[in-house]
């Protein structure tokens, strides 16, 4: 299916629409036929067991992957067929907080923010850094960590100097690959409360990978479950409640953080796998 096919659904409502995307490693197929559509300014939950594809989906969104079939469109243009100078134009769309936050250990939380600036724009030194500077107080970042490396600062702390990297160039597109993993409750709370209030605040279109259902239910606006290479369910934190798909409805009980909603009687029978 193409865009074009989709009359219903204007392009508009979705920032990035996946088809039947295919990816292997090897004999591995991770990916086998994933449909995905992405809402423009809200938050979009990605679950799964592990393992499951998870990051490379996440990765194929921005080009940082290819695909070995599929389309992927962003704003309505497919970037599968791209080379890599039109790729690099629509990755500047994006903002990604890589999974365990993955910063430059050699660099200082200066250079590792800044990174994008210098890959992307001309701005000069001191415009470089003034924008660093906004970006760590929007996150209450303090500016006595400009100097230090990652080594130096707490698991919240990084994660939260991540999260200024993938802001830095004010993107359209947020993705953020478990961003509360190895966080303790309250940084958790933190985290969530932080891509909420970016959220609302930007108006950006966000897309977070999370194994937390208490954080998944709390912020998702859409949440889709990938599962043996395919999104099986993906709906609102209530359509998802009530989905009849076994194997989700156990995913998301196991973690005793959400309650599933009884299903009715005549549910009961329907089939699905
Ligand atoms: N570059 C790669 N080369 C080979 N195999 C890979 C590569 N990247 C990922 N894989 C494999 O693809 C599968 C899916 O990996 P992925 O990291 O997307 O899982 P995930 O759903 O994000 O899991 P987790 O929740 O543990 O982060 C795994 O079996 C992994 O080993
Ligand atoms: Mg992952």
């Amino acid at each position: 299916m193409t865009i074009q096919d989709d009359p219903a659904r204007p392009g508009d409502r979705f920032a990035i629409r996946v088809r039947d995307l295919h990816k292997s490693f090897g004999s591995h197929e991770v990916l086998r036929g994933v449909d995905l559509d992405v809402e423009r300014g809200r938050i979009n939950v990605i679950i799964g067991g592990s393992g499951q594809g998870k990051s490379v989906l996440m990765k194929h969104l921005m080009g940082l992957l290819k695909p070995d079939r599929g389309s992927i469109f962003v704003d309505g243009v497919d970037l599968v067929p791209m080379g890599d100078h039109a790729l690099n134009k629509v990755r500047r769309k994006f903002g990604m907080l890589f999974q365990y936050a993955a910063l430059f250990d050699s660099l200082t939380v200066l250079e590792n923010i800044e990174f994008p600036l210098v890959e992307h724009t001309r701005m000069k030194r001191s415009e470089r850094t003034a924008l660093v500077k906004e970006t760590m107080a929007s996150l209450d970042l303090a500016e006595l960590l400009l100097k230090k490396h990652p080594s130096e600062l707490s698991g919240g702390q990084r994660k939260r100097v991540g999260l200024a990297r993938a802001l830095v160039l004010k993107p359209a597109i947020l993705l953020y690959d478990e961003p509360t993993t190895g966080l303790d409750p309250v940084a958790t709370k933190n985290v969530d409360d932080m891509i909420q209030g970016i959220s609302q605040k930007t108006g950006v279109t966000s897309v977070v990978i999370s194994h937390d259902m208490a954080s998944t239910f709390g912020i998702g606006d859409r949440i889709s479950m990938l599962h043996e290479g395919r999104i099986v369910e993906s709906g609102t934190p209530d359509e998802i409640k009530r989905s009849r798909y076994a194997f989700l409805r156990h995913f998301v009980e196991m973690s005793g953080a959400v309650e599933m909603s009884a299903l009715l009687e005549d549910q009961r029978t329907g089939g699905e796998a």
